[in-house]
C-alpha cells in the first residue's frame, strides 16, 4: 500500500529544506501537529514528523497598513482571506528505501508532493512488532499500537505526567494487558504501591480471581528485617549507637542462621544492650531510641505478610496505602517489602516481576535527607540492579522534579503525558536520553489521555492515543459542589434527628 493523500508542497524558506527540516504549504484540513509524512517516489520517500504548524499572511506583515485600513473600516475590501495559508514544519526522521529505513543524507526539493505516512510506512519507520501488549492508537494514525512487554518494561519504566493528565488510566491499561497474558506469552507478577486506591477496583472486576489487596494498615513489619541502616535512619541514632545495634543484629543474625531461632523480643533486645559492656550513656541512648520504635504499632518481632499472598504469575498483588496518613510508614512498607522482593527474585523464589510505584517522588524524593526518604535505597538500588534479575520498576509521578534522578535515569521508558510546569519539562529533558528538544515541545499540548512514549521498543518518539479501559473503575468521581451539597444534606438531617429527641 502507498501513501495517496496529497497533503500539500515543499516551499523553500531562507535554510530550508535541509537535511533535518523542511516547510510545506498546507492543503488538508486532516493535517494534525504529530503526524507522520513521506515526501518522494514509490521506492524512496523521505519521512518526517510535523513538529509545527502556523498560519502565514504576507497582507497581515505590513503593520502600519493594517492599523490604517482597520481603524476607517476599509478592511472588508480587501481579499485578506486569499494571502492566508498554513505552513507545517516536518522534522525529517530518515528515509524509507524499499524495504529498508536508512539515515536520510539529502532533503525533498522544493515543490515535491507531501502525502500522509501510510500505515505500511509508519511501521517501518517505527519498526514495531506485529504482537505485544495492546495501549491504544497511534495519535491522528489508525495504526493499532503494540509493544513488546520487554521492551516496554525490561529496563524500568516512568510514568510521568501533571496532575488529572492520566497516568493511572494508562497504569491501569496495562495492568489489564498484564491480567490477560496467558501461561505461554509468560506471565510476570506485578507488584503495586497504591497510595490512592486508584487500582483496588480491580478487585471487584472481571478480573478479581487474579487480583489481591493488601491493606496497608493491618501489616506488621519485622524490625530485625528493617535493618540497622534504616532503624539508624529512622531514629536518627548517633554513631555510638549504631555501632552498638550493629554488634547486636551481627550475633543475632548468626544465631538464626546456626539455630533458626525468631527475632527476639524487644524485651529480650533491650535485655541483651542491657548486658552489653559498653558505657551506660551509650546503652541508655540506644535503649531510649528503640523505645520509641517499639511504640510503633507496625512494627514488631515478625511481619504477618502471608506466605500465601507472595507475587505469583499472571497476579497483581496491591499494597494498598490509602489509609495510612505517615510517609514514614508507607516509606517504610515500601521499602520492608521491595526488600523481601527483591531478594526473594535474586534467589528464584518468585517469578520475574513489575513493580508499580504512584506518587514515586514521595517515595524515592531527590533532595530529601535520608530520614525523610527511607525508601530511596531500595528504589535507587533495584533501579540500578533490578533489570539483571527482571526486577522492573514502574514509576509513576506528577513531580518528576521531585523525583531521584538516580532511579530516574534508569527508566530507559517513559510515558509522557501532558505537563506544562518548565521545571520539570527540564527535569526530565536532562534525566532522559531518548527524548530530544522537539518532542519536549508537543508535552504541554497533550491532551488527557494522549502520551508521548520513549524508549528502547521504537526508533523515534511515539504520539498514542491511549485506549479505553474495558474494567470499570467503581470510583465516582465527585466534584467539589456535588461534596459540599452532600455534607450540607447530611448536617441538616443529624441535627433534625438531634431535635426530635430533645
Ligand atoms: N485515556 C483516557 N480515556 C478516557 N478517560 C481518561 C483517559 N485518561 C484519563 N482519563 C480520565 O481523566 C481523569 C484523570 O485521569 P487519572 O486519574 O488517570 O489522572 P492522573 O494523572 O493519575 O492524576 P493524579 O496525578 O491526580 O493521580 C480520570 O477521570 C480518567 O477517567
Ligand atoms: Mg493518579
Amino acid at each position: 500500500m502507498q501513501a495517496v493523500e496529497k497533503i500539500g508542497l515543499v516551499v523553500a524558506n531562507e535554510d530550508s529544506p535541509n537535511t533535518n527540516y523542511f516547510l510545506f504549504t498546507l492543503n488538508s484540513e486532516k493535517v494534525k501537529k504529530g503526524n507522520y509524512v513521506v515526501v518522494g517516489l514509490e521506492n524512496k520517500k523521505i519521512v518526517g514528523q510535523i513538529i509545527e504548524i502556523y498560519w502565514t499572511n504576507r497582507y497581515f506583515k505590513s503593520h502600519e497598513i493594517i492599523a490604517d485600513l482597520s481603524s476607517t473600516g476599509g478592511i472588508e475590501n480587501f481579499p485578506t482571506e486569499a494571502w492566508s495559508y498554513g505552513l507545517a514544519k516536518v522534522k525529517i526522521v530518515g528515509l524509507i528505501n524499499g524495504e529498508k529505513f536508512e539515515r536520510c543524507f539529502f532533503p525533498p526539493k522544493c515543490g515535491e508532493h507531501v502525502f500522509l505516512a501510510s500505515v505500511v510506512d509508519l511501521k517501518k519507520v517505527l519498526n514495531l512488532p506485529q504482537k505485544g501488549i495492546y495501549l491504544g492508537k497511534i495519535l491522528h494514525h489508525d495504526i493499532e499500537l503494540r509493544l513488546e512487554l520487554s521492551k516496554l518494561i525490561g529496563k524500568h519504566l516512568a510514568i510521568l505526567a501533571m496532575s488529572g493528565a492520566g497516568k493511572s488510566y494508562f497504569c491501569s491499561v496495562l495492568l489489564e494487558e498484564l491480567l490477560e497474558l496467558k501461561k505461554e506469552d509468560g506471565r510476570i507478577a506485578t507488584i503495586v504501591f497504591d497510595s490512592h486506591q486508584d487500582y483496588t477496583f480491580f478487585k471487584n472486576s472481571q478480573y478479581s480471581n487474579l487480583v489481591e489487596v493488601i491493606d496497608g494498615k493491618s501489616l506488621k513489619l519485622n524490625y530485625f528485617n528493617l535493618g540497622v541502616n534504616k532503624i539508624a535512619a529512622m531514629l536518627d541514632l548517633g554513631s555510638r549507637s549504631r555501632f552498638l545495634l550493629y554488634k547486636l543484629f551481627r550475633y543475632i543474625k548468626q544465631k538464626k542462621k546456626k539455630e533458626g531461632c525468631p527475632t527476639p523480643t524487644f524485651e529480650e533486645l533491650f535485655e541483651m544492650i542491657k548486658k552489653d559492656e559498653v558505657n551506660k550513656k551509650t546503652k541508655a541512648a540506644l535503649l531510649e531510641a528503640l523505645a520509641s520504635l517499639k511504640g510503633f504499632k507496625f512494627i514488631s518481632n515478625k511481619d504477618n505478610f502471608p506466605k500465601a499472598s507472595y507475587p505469583a504469575p499472571g497476579k497483581i498483588l496491591i499494597f494498598d496505602l490509602s489509609s495510612i496518613d505517615s510517609l514514614e510508614q508507607k516509606q517504610l512498607i515500601v521499602h520492608y517489602f521491595l526488600a523481601k522482593f527483591f531478594n526473594a527474585r535474586k534467589k528464584n523464589k518468585i517469578p520475574p516481576s513489575l513493580v508499580i510505584i504512584e506518587e514515586a517522588h514521595n517515595f524515592c524524593p531527590e533532595k530529601e535527607k535520608a530520614s525523610a526518604a527511607l525508601s530511596r535505597d531500595i528504589i535507587n538500588t533495584i533501579a540500578r540492579e533490578g533489570r539483571k534479575f527482571f526486577f522492573c520498576l514502574c514509576l509513576i509521578s506528577q513531580r518528576p522534579v521531585h523525583l531521584s534522578t538516580t532511579a530516574l535515569s534508569q527508566c530507559t521508558s517513559n510515558v509522557i503525558l501532558r505537563i506544562t510546569n518548565p521545571n520539570d519539562l527540564d527535569h526530565i529533558a536532562k534525566s532522559s536520553e531518548s527524548i530530544d528538544s522537539d518532542s519536549i515541545k508537543f508535552i504541554p499540548g497533550l491532551e488527557v489521555g494522549n502520551a508521548l512514549l520513549l524508549g528502547d521498543f521504537s526508533r523515534f518518539p511515539i504520539f498514542l492515543e491511549v485506549r479505553k479501559r474495558k474494567s470499570q473503575e467503581q470510583k465516582i468521581s465527585k466534584t467539589i459542589e456535588q461534596e459540599a451539597k452532600e455534607f450540607e444534606e447530611k448536617q441538616n438531617q443529624l441535627e433534625q434527628e438531634l431535635n426530635l429527641y430533645l
